[in-house]
C-alpha cells in the first residue's frame, strides 16, 4: 500500500491528543476532534485490539466529516467544495484498511494528516459557520 505524502508543517502532538491549537471554536467539532485524536491514539495501543480500534477510527471519520460538511453547507461556506475533495481523499484511504494493515507508516500518515488537516483546512472555516 503506498501512502500519500503529508507535508506537516506543524508539530505532532506526543503523545498523540488533542489540544487548545486546534480548537475551531464550535463545540461539537472540537469534541469531534478530540475523538479523532483519541481514535488515531488508540491505533498504537497494544492492549486493544486492532480491527475494533480501527473501525472505530473509520466511523469517527465519516461521521465527523459528514457533520462538518453539513455545518459548511448549511452555512453556504465558500470552500466546501474543497474541503470535502480533502476528505473524500483521506476516506479513500483510511476505509479501506483493515486492522492488519496497520503498522508505524499508516499511524504516523493518519497522525500527520489529521494534524494537517485541522491547521491547515478546518481552520479555514473558524468564525465562517
Ligand atoms: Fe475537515
Ligand atoms: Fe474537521
Amino acid at each position: 500500500m503506498s501512502l500519500p505524502e503529508v507535508n506537516c508543517p506543524y508539530d505532532i502532538p506526543e503523545p498523540y491528543c488533542w489540544d487548545s491549537s486546534f480548537e475551531v471554536f464550535y463545540a461539537n467539532l472540537d469534541e469531534e476532534h478530540k475523538g479523532l485524536f483519541q481514535g488515531v491514539f488508540a491505533l498504537t495501543d497494544k492492549s486493544k485490539d486492532i480491527n475494533t480500534s480501527l473501525s472505530t477510527l473509520q466511523t469517527k471519520v465519516v461521521d465527523h466529516f459528514t457533520d462538518e460538511e453539513a455545518m459548511m453547507e448549511k452555512a453556504g461556506y465558500a470552500n466546501v467544495t474543497e474541503h470535502k475533495k480533502i476528505h473524500a481523499d483521506f476516506v479513500a484511504i483510511l476505509s479501506p484498511l483493515s486492522g492488519s494493515d496497520v503498522n508505524d507508516k499508516v499511524i504516523k500518515y493518519a497522525k500527520e494528516w489529521l494534524v494537517e488537516h485541522i491547521k491547515t483546512t478546518d481552520f479555514k472555516y473558524k468564525t465562517k459557520l
